[in-house]
């Protein structure tokens, strides 16, 4: 598909998505406790600089300031106008919240800026992953940390289901292996350090600059 169809596609699926993402219900639960246990894994300090890369509404940025007391800079870059409306509605006069609307294949903040970036259920809709982790490299400070969450393809059944997802949703690009990551972040200069199982194949993968 060319490129600026999927960009089109695949931002009109998430403007529709910002008036619901934050409703309550199971789904909003469990994207709320992936991003939460991401957040867990972050080690915090008085005046961290934290990227969301694919943040949606922002809640992970809330859910990160409230666990540091409000210290701290932080930054949402999305896809989507409508997520990044409802972000900037939601943080309105919270001068540490930053919002942009961004493809994650190039994002306009400067090189070598944030101690962590953090991208949730979000990598899998990147048409070049490769650009999107060179951004992610780019972005970071020297030794800074990336946590990628997303789907991870490691058993047959996964890799069933993203060729079933590709077939019914135009803004799904792929899904990858626990194996393709650590390639995909060695090609884009990151260090692979750990992953860990959030829930079921939802795997966070953890990169150092
Ligand atoms: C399922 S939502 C996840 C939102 C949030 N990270 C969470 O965990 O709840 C996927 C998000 O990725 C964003 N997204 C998709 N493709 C993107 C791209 N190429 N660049 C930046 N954001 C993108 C969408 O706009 C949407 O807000």
């Amino acid at each position: 598909m060319k490129e600026s169809k999927h960009i089109a596609i695949n931002e009109a699926k998430w403007d529709k998505w910002a008036g619901t993402l934050d409703e309550k219900g199971k789904r909003n639960d469990y994207l709320r406790k992936a991003q939460n246990d991401v957040i867990a894994l972050l080690e915090m300090s008085e005046d961290i600089r934290l990227l969301d890369i694919g943040c949606g509404t922002g809640k992970a940025l809330a859910f990160a300031a409230e666990k540091n007391n409000g210290k701290g800079e932080f930054y949402g870059a999305d896809l989507s106008e409508k997520m990044i409306e409802k972000a900037k509605e939601t943080f309105k006069g919270e001068e540490n919240f930053h919002f942009i609307q961004a493809n994650a294949e190039s994002i306009p903040l400067p090189d070598h800026s944030f101690d962590d970036i953090i991208c949730t259920h979000s990598f899998h809709h990147y048409l070049h992953p490769i650009k999107a982790l060179n951004e992610m490299h780019r972005l970071l400070k020297p030794a800074g940390k990336l946590y990628l969450l997303d789907p991870t393809t490691d058993g047959i059944m996964m890799k069933v289901i993203d060729k079933i997802v590709k077939l019914t949703d135009k803004a799904h690009v792929k899904m990858y292996s626990t194996k393709e990551f650590k390639n995909m972040f060695s090609v884009a200069g990151l260090r692979y350090l750990d992953s860990k199982v959030i829930m079921g194949p939802v795997k966070v993968h953890i990169g150092r600059k």
